[in-house]
């Protein structure tokens, strides 16, 4: 058996957009251009369609015509009022975004699930307490288990950097995941002040790839 999640989920507080081919730089605000100097074609392809999704998620939040910026940290800039994040993996992209009367922050990521999980490489950046989950995890499921578990510290990171300008580190993030329920709940144990109520995060499958989304209320 493999988790199959459906989305979208009802009564969540903010839109998403997903894409699964790249784009070229049509597509862009004028002032994105500059933003592409130098990229590769994967880059460009990558970028373009993040923005795309960017562009999707905004018009339906009544933002027509508006440019998506990078800060000098990478992470992208919303108009006043909007919180928001964008992912890419192969061929898809997706961006989520909501009014920052709904929630404070937010970070989505989505990963192509190829098994083997490349446990080797990644192993550095989980907690024992998740390497443990994953090892007791039936072996049909464990490739599945290990992927959300490193998504959703993604997704994490980006929600943490938005809400508090701060960039942890993966092994700072501590996710208690329930594939079964598709939430997953994040805790920062070396940082208690990081642990504030509200942080929630969703875990769904769109095909091979999973997409996790961690906001903050
Ligand atoms: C940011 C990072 C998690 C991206 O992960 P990834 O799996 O390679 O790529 P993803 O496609 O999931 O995410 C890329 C998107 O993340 C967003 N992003 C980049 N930096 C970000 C940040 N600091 N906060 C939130 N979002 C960020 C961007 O929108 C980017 O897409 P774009 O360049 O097309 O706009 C990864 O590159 C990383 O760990 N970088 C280190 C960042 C760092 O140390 N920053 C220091 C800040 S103080």
């Amino acid at each position: 058996m493999l988790y199959r999640l459906q989305y979208p989920i009802p009564s969540l507080p903010f839109y998403s957009a997903s894409h699964n081919k790249p784009c070229t730089p049509d597509i862009l605000h004028p002032d994105e251009h500059r933003l592409l100097h130098g990229a590769s074609a994967k880059r460009i392809g990558e970028f373009c369609a993040g923005r795309y999704c960017a562009h999707q998620v905004l018009e339906r939040l009544g933002y027509k015509d508006v440019s998506v910026l990078k800060n000098l940290h990478g992470a992208p800039i919303w108009p006043a009022g909007i919180v928001g994040s964008i992912s890419h993996s192969k061929e898809m992209s997706i961006a989520v975004a909501a009014r920052s009367a709904n929630i404070q922050a937010i970070g989505v990521d989505i990963q192509y699930c190829e098994p083997p999980f490349p446990g080797q490489t990644f192993t550095a950046l989980l907690r024992p307490q998740e390497i443990r989950t994953i090892l007791d995890t039936p072996a049909e499921l464990a490739d599945q288990y290990a992927y959300s578990i490193f998504a959703a510290k993604e997704s994490a990171l980006k929600c943490i950097y938005g809400a508090s300008g701060h960039w942890l580190e993966f092994t700072d993030i501590l996710i208690d995941l329930n594939l079964t329920d598709g939430w997953f709940l994040l805790s920062i144990p070396s940082k208690r002040a990081f642990n504030v109520p509200g942080w929630l995060g969703r875990v769904y499958f769109d095909g091979a790839y999973v997409v996790t989304v961690t906001w903050l209320k």
